[in-house]
C-alpha cells in the first residue's frame, strides 16, 4: 500500500481508537482525514482506512458514500454546498443553485481547480433558508443576487471541507 496517513493523523486515530469499544465509529474521522490529506477518497485511501482500522473494504466504502461530504474524486480547494431541500427549496433555493451553475460555468456536481459545486439536502440552518454552507462557513438567506459576492469572498477566503476534523 503506497498510502500512508501521516504520524499526526495516525496519532489522532489511534487516539480516537482508544475512546470507544470498537473500531467502527472512528471511520468517519478517519475519512475526514484521509481526505485533508490526499485530497479525495480514491480507493487505495479507502484501503487504507480499512486496514487502519481493521474494517472491511465494503464497510468503509458504504460509509464513504453514503455522506455527500466524503468526495471519491479531486474537487476544487473550496466546496460550494447549496440546500435545496424543503425550506431553502420554498425560498429560492433553486434560484441560488442555479446562480451559483451561471457565475462558475459549473453544472451542481461538477468541480474546477477553485470550486466544486454541489446541491445539498438539509443544512441544519433551515430559520434561514434558503442556506449555503463551505466547510465550515455558512451563508444565510442567501439571494440569487448575492452569489457573486460570495463566490468572490470565497476566492479570498477558501474554505476546504478538510478544516473540519
Ligand atoms: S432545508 Fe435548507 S437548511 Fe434545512
Amino acid at each position: 500500500m503506497s498510502l500512508e496517513f501521516s504520524a499526526e493523523a495516525q496519532k489522532k486515530i489511534a487516539a480516537l481508537c482508544e475512546r470507544y469499544p470498537s473500531k467502527k465509529p472512528v471511520v468517519l474521522a478517519a475519512l475526514h482525514l484521509a481526505q485533508k490529506e490526499f485530497g479525495h477518497l480514491s480507493d487505495e485511501a479507502l484501503q487504507l482506512v480499512g486496514h487502519t482500522l481493521d474494517l472491511p473494504y465494503a464497510h468503509v466504502f458504504g460509509v464513504a458514500t453514503f455522506y455527500t461530504m466524503f468526495r471519491r474524486e479531486p474537487g476544487g480547494k473550496t466546496t460550494i454546498r447549496v440546500c435545496t431541500n424543503i425550506s431553502c427549496m420554498l425560498r429560492g433555493g433553486y434560484d441560488v443553485l442555479a446562480a451559483f451553475e451561471s457565475k462558475l460555468g459549473l453544472t451542481k456536481g461538477q468541480s474546477n481547480k477553485d470550486f466544486g459545486l454541489v446541491e445539498e439536502e438539509c443544512i441544519a440552518a433551515c430559520a434561514n433558508a434558503p442556506a449555503v454552507v463551505c466547510g465550515t462557513k455558512y451563508f444565510l438567506d442567501v439571494e440569487p443576487a448575492q452569489v457573486e459576492e460570495i463566490i468572490r469572498y470565497l476566492r479570498e477566503h477558501p474554505h476546504p471541507e478538510s478544516e473540519v476534523v
